[in-house]
């Protein structure tokens, strides 16, 4: 479409263009409703489809089994940061494990240190979160309630490839960013949440898979909201569910089945457009560097600072003129970091490769004449 720009923000996010035309079309009256899909109640029919839909889509694309609920929230990932301590800990249980790999997973356990004993079992601090640890570093407490990380930080760019390794210990996971952009086995998890504004819809919903034998650690003197079992009671419908990012994440998972074929290829397409500008960083001869260690790299933010300040300003400027938008790293790590969620199209990627090879030629010259590395 001729006014939409390529949109690298790291979230909200780029969104599926057959779902934004969709939505148009349904915002004003939903086919054989008459009402717009903003309109109508949480417990009208067509809503009770709308919600059953979204589930049983994210169920086939995560092959979901029997025994998870799936729960749609508010609050964001980020309620979740208090949400999963407060409920998993019940019943005497003090103590959780952390893998501090970013900025994400840090505010996380700072929200559980409220809760109960949190120690971090790993943290990459020392080298500015430019790595992740190996199962093999990990040292899980058999007592823990639960071991929490983030599969994908969205500021440093490191992913995790596999999970780590917990015993009968609980896996926890955060996976906003880079929820759905590949397969993964829900039952190595006792919780896999993400907020949606990334890869799964707009702001407004937050989707919690969790093993239905952890629900009852929920205490019943935890408010309403804030119990887990309550939502699964409930079907997520206790309170006014955000209906319309929940109808969001039906298309977008819609068109996940339909359009895309699943996440497998999902993965593979993701990850033929990351090594796009992988391949750009690793040829440039140190003009680029990535913020993290190649092992680690994340298909969904690409991470990587210039030889200046000057330069990295020059490189936003300059492709935003070109129709390539929010490229600005997170303030805590400088640089560029270019999200490539699922919406993102090739041709996005294939636009910001070339910029970025002629960017460098025209100033890896200067560059180094001035050493201007900061
Ligand atoms: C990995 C990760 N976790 C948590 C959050 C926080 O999400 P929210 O703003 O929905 O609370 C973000 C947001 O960017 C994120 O990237």
């Amino acid at each position: 479409m001729k006014d939409r720009v390529f949109n690298f923000s790291a979230g909200p996010a780029v969104l599926p263009e057959p779902v934004l035309l969709e939505a148009q079309r349904d915002l004003l009256a939903l086919p054989g409703v008459g009402a717009s899909i903003l309109e109508i109640s949480h417990r009208s029919r067509t809503f009770e489809k709308i919600i059953a839909d979204a589930e049983a889509n994210l169920r086939q694309l995560l092959g979901v089994p029997d025994d998870y609920a799936v729960l749609f929230l508010q609050g964001g990932a980020r309620l979740q940061f208090s949400m999963i301590p407060m409920n998993l800990m019940g019943g005497g249980r003090r103590l959780c494990n952390y893998l501090v790999t970013g900025s994400w997973s840090k505010y996380a356990a700072q929200e559980a240190v409220k809760f109960g004993e949190t120690k971090v079992i790993w943290d990459g601090k020392a080298t500015n979160y430019d790595r992740l640890p190996e199962s093999s570093d990990l040292k899980v407490d058999p007592k823990a309630a639960f071991l929490y990380y983030a599969s994908n930080e969205t500021i440093q760019g490191v992913q995790f490839r596999d999970e780590p390794d917990t015993g009968d210990v609980p896996l926890v996971c955060d996976s906003s960013s880079d929820f759905l952009s590949r397969p993964v086995e829900i039952k190595k998890y006792g919780i896999y949440y993400a907020c949606a504004q990334k890869n799964a819809g707009p702001a407004g919903v937050t989707v919690v898979i969790i093993r239905k034998d952890l629900l009852p650690r929920s205490s019943e003197a935890l408010p309403g909201y804030l119990n887990f079992h309550t939502h699964a009671e409930a079907q997520s419908l206790w309170n006014t569910a955000p209906t319309f990012p929940i109808y969001i994440l039906g298309l977008v998972t819609k068109w996940l089945v339909d359009d895309v074929g699943g996440l497998a290829k999902m993965e593979s397409i993701n990850r033929s457009k990351s090594k796009l500008l992988y391949d750009v960083i690793d040829s440039s001869d140190g003009f680029y560097v990535g913020h993290s260690q190649p092992k680690w790299r994340s298909m969904m933010n690409v991470s990587f600072r210039l030889p200046s300040e000057e330069l990295t300003k020059t490189f936003v400027e300059k492709a935003e003129k070109q129709g390539m938008t929010d490229l600005k790293g997170h303030r805590s790590v400088g640089g560029i970091r270019a999200s490539l969620y699922n919406a993102m199209p090739v041709e996005g990627v294939e636009r910001l490769r070339d910029f970025m090879v002629e960017f460098c030629e025209q100033n890896a010259g200067v560059a180094v004449a001035g050493q201007q590395r900061d």
